[in-house]
């Protein structure tokens, strides 16, 4: 997910403070919930055994807390590497390029068939600590295909992409132009909520590009829309950023010779902390709204 700039992290200092005190036994109501609320505010907001493992150095220990604060700052740890899936490049922390087994999702020829694929990949982690995938919502037959980075915590429950906050300033911003959500169709770059809403790594990207590139082909949308730089990024393969990239239609090439305008947008998520960044998203709004008129004309 795009982090919230109003993430306040604790100090080294705090943190080892913090860890020293989630080590000794906790027997009072109330610090038992302080420390559940600081796990929460690591990122370590899922259950993933069904018992703690404080043995192991992958526990809640100073080492827990450093995977949780490289997961938040963006910087994938091993520990977030899937073991198996497509990767396209040498494991962090090591030379020798990690050669795991890629879905083949090529033979998928419906948006079933693909969904399908997608639920019984096991190639990502991120299956294990989210309650469910989210594929997709809106029309199939839409000219016009929204992609999102990531499910955040309601999508996660409720199994559709864009049902929180972030979702319902995007339905303002679709009505804006005069589009019911019904009418567009909407997906994530990432079909499994990371823990905590951390940025999706890089190699979780690229292993979830071929399910977008084919979900793409499939629905055969005529424009697509990126919010937030993580989708428009993967999409265009640039390290660019957001706000060079927005504004202006880029091609994306969908295979087969389909060529397809791709506006990136602002994340509905920024624009909820940097509500003076809405006049921007306005301006490529416009810009949506005239290329649909162009294809519809
Ligand atoms: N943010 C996203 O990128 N996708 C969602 O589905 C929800 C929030």
């Amino acid at each position: 997910m795009v982090p919230s700039e109003n993430n306040s992290f604790p100090s080294s200092q705090s943190a080892s403070d913090d860890n020293m005190r989630s080590a000794l036994p906790i027997n009072d109501a109330r610090q038992m919930l302080d420390a559940l609320c600081w796990q929460v505010e690591m990122g370590a907001d899922e259950a993933i055994m069904d018992t703690p493992d404080l043995g192991s150095d992958k526990g809640i220990t100073d080492n827990g807390a450093e995977q949780a604060a490289n997961a938040q700052a963006n910087t994938p740890t091993d520990t977030n590497l899937p073991n198996q899936g497509v990767t396209d490049g040498p494991a962090k922390g090591g030379s020798e390029a990690t050669k795991i087994e890629a879905l083949d999702v090529s033979r998928c020829q419906t948006l079933v068939e693909l969904r399908q694929a997608a639920a019984s990949y096991d190639g990502s982690d991120l299956k294990r600590t989210a309650t469910q995938i989210v594929f997709a919502d809106g029309d199939p037959a839409s000219d016009i295909m929204f992609i999102g980075e990531a499910p955040g915590a309601d999508e996660d429950r409720q199994g559709k992409p864009f049902v929180g906050v972030s979702g319902q300033l995007l339905n303002r911003m679709l009505l804006s132009i005069g589009l019911h959500r019904d009418q567009i169709y909407i997906t994530n770059m990432i079909l499994w909520r990371p823990p905590g809403n951390r940025t999706p790594t890089a190699q979780e990207t690229a292993q979830f590009m071929p399910i977008l590139r084919r979900h793409i082909q499939l629905v055969a949308p005529k424009i697509l829309v990126c919010l937030g730089g993580a989708a428009a990024k993967a999409l265009l393969a640039t390290d660019m950023g957001i706000l060079k990239l927005r504004g202006q239609w880029h091609d994306f090439d969908a295979g087969e010779g389909h060529i397809l305008p791709v506006m990136p947008t602002l994340h509905p998520a920024y624009l909820l902390r940097s509500p003076q960044q809405k006049a921007l998203a306005w301006k490529d709004f416009r810009q949506i709204a005239k290329k649909i008129e162009e294809i519809q004309s």
